[in-house]
């Protein structure tokens, strides 16, 4: 593998989802932007968004009923002015989507042309969810995609995933700032230093820590892990959201059937046609996700069945085809037709609502080094993310961000020359399945022991397994080249860690982290984060 001169840039940004691009589209016509994709432009979990944004846009509906519903759903544990500060500038960031020319489902007789239509999810007391029918995440991604590739100031990197990150205390100086990242370019096999002024984190989430996941196999977590490693405080990782619903079939790859379908009426039954939500929540169907996806794991535990039932037959043919095309297309594919008949489906993890920590405008702990999407914790989603309000979250901040960063830019210089990566001392791996074993325990150990139900022995037994893969991982990462896969797992596992570690502190059941010793959420002491800090913190000395 050979190494190679630093790439300079104005802006990292490492991620190109929703956040990434629209902070990518934000900040080209002042600034020269690196855009890094581990894989395609538009592979992420964004691409995959279904159900839609959530945002204020109707005439019945309140700031303060949107912050209302997501501070209930949250558990205690959202910070509130963070929550005013996304719902309030949810209806601009639509906007600025549309503007660009996305292009969201309208009412059949809206009166004005402007009149969306808006569905309801879990958790919202009102209709406020915009979508482009049920694949709001490719019509946003595509057209944001195609524009990040006209513009002559972004440059794009596909195929090229960041190994670490590179600050000042990495470099022995005096500083702490983030000045770029270790590259490795996939194609080539070439680990290439890019410099930046400010460098973005928006990687995404982690849900490949477990065995089933709605997510695609980009989100490892590598922005989190990264980030640990580099100095930050990480916060809230015992959150994971499952989601309710994702299709039960061994080759659909835990495709996810929009919480959407729930919002227009589909109902939840055992095979045998019984319905039991009403036995969980008054809100049924309804209810946060956290509450359905644990009725429905213990509807399954207790009766001793592989799936439930969703079922949205009852509405029109027409309707279902027209609001529901993706999933009804999928769904024959593998021989269900949704128009006619329930579909199998189980829960899988989703969401993670944890990250690396930061503010309103997407400032981390070490200076210049953003965080933004799912990889950052901004307090917006508490214990538990209400749907719908993870895309607004990434709008929002790639605003905030975005201003931030451009602020200071001309006061900050970039590093002309960055060390080179050192591979002196490593070899090709002779023995590849010691990654591809220690990649299907860590995501087995992690379903069976940090799931939806937790109990302080699995989460034990969870920990003493993460230790020994971790240090498995690192003896290997210090002798052999790396490549992705390699710096995949050793992602995983450290997020692993850092979620296990987290649900082990939590000694009560809140939000989206439940667990059977501790099965009541303790009231008697204002509602805590939980917060990890690496060994090398240093707090960011200015903003
Ligand atoms: P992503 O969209 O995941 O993008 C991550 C990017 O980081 C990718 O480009 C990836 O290549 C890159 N990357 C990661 N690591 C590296 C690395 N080491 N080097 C280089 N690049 C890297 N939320 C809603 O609000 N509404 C919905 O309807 C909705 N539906 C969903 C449906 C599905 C199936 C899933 C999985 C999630 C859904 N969510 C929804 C959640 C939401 O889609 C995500 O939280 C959101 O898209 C995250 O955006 P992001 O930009 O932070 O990350
Ligand atoms: C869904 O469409 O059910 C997913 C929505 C979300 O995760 O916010």
């Amino acid at each position: 593998m050979n190494t190679s001169r630093t790439q300079q840039h104005d802006v990292l940004i490492i991620g190109s989802g929703a956040a990434g691009i629209s902070m990518a589209l934000t900040l080209a016509d002042n600034a020269k932007i690196a855009l890094v994709a581990k894989e395609a432009l538009t592979e992420s979990a964004t691409f995959y968004a279904q159900g839609g944004i959530s945002a204020v846009l109707d005439k019945t509906d309140s700031l303060d009923s949107h912050t209302a519903d997501t501070l209930n759903a949250g558990a205690g544990l959202c910070d509130e002015a963070v929550v005013r500060h996304v719902v309030k500038h949810g209806p601009q960031s639509i906007q600025w989507l549309i503007d660009r020319g996305v292009s969201f489902t309208k009412e059949p007789n809206g009166k004005e042309s402007a009149d969306y239509h808006l569905t309801q999810e879990g958790g919202h007391s009102h209709r406020r969810v915009i979508h482009a029918a049920d694949a709001t995440g490719r019509e946003m991604e595509t057209t944001l995609a195609a524009q990040a590739r006209a513009h002559p100031n972004i440059e794009i990197f596909e195929r090229h995933i960041a190994v670490d990150l590179i600050t000042g205390s990495k470099l022995g100086w005096r500083d702490n700032r983030c000045h770029g990242a270790y590259i490795l370019d996939r194609d080539n096999d070439q680990v290439v230093a890019f410099s930046a002024r400010a460098v973005v984190l928006a990687t995404g989430g982690a849900g490949k820590a477990y065995l089933y996941t709605s997510n695609p196999d980009v989100a490892s977590g590598d922005g989190i892990a990264m980030a640990w490693r580099a100095g930050c405080r990480i916060a809230n990782m015992e959150f994971i959201q499952f989601h309710p619903t994702c299709l039960f079939h061994p080759q659909a790859k835990s495709f996810l059937v929009t919480e959407a379908l729930r919002g227009e009426g589909a109902k939840l039954s055992l095979p045998d046609g019984s319905s039991f939500m009403e036995q969980f929540d008054e809100r049924a169907e309804l209810a946060p996700r956290d509450i359905v996806a644990r009725a429905i794991d213990h509807t399954m535990k207790r009766s001793g069945v592989e799936y439930v039932h969703l079922d949205i037959s009852h509405k029109s043919e027409t309707f279902i085809k027209e609001h529901f095309p993706t999933i009804y297309q999928r769904c024959l594919e593998y021989g269900y037709d949704i128009t006619q008949q329930p579909i199998p489906v189980v829960p899988a993890a989703h969401y993670i609502c944890g990250g690396v920590m930061s503010d309103i405008d997407g400032c981390t702990d070490i200076n210049g080094l953003y965080a933004v999407g799912e990889a950052a914790y901004t307090g917006m989603h508490g214990a538990n993310r209400m749907a719908s309000n993870s895309l607004l979250e990434c709008l929002v901040f790639a605003q905030s961000a975005s201003r931030h960063i451009l602020a200071r830019l001309q006061q900050t210089k970039s590093v002309q020359a960055l060390p080179e990566w050192d591979e002196s001392r490593v070899t090709d791996s002779d023995e590849e399945v010691v990654v591809t074993h220690n990649w299907h325990e860590l995501r087995r150990f992690m379903w069976d022991y940090v799931g939806i139900v937790r109990t302080d022995k699995r989460l034990q037994r969870a920990k003493n397994r993460v230790d020994l893969l971790q240090h498995e991982i690192s003896d290997y990462y210090s002798n052999f080249r790396v490549n992705s896969d390699l710096i995949e797992l050793r992602n995983l596992a450290l997020v692993s860690d850092l979620i296990i570690r987290s649900a082990i502190l939590r000694k009560e059941s809140r939000g989206l982290h439940y667990t059977l010793d501790y099965p009541n959420c303790d009231d008697q002491q204002p509602p805590q984060k939980t917060i990890l800090i690496p060994n090398n913190y240093l707090k960011a000395s200015t903003r």
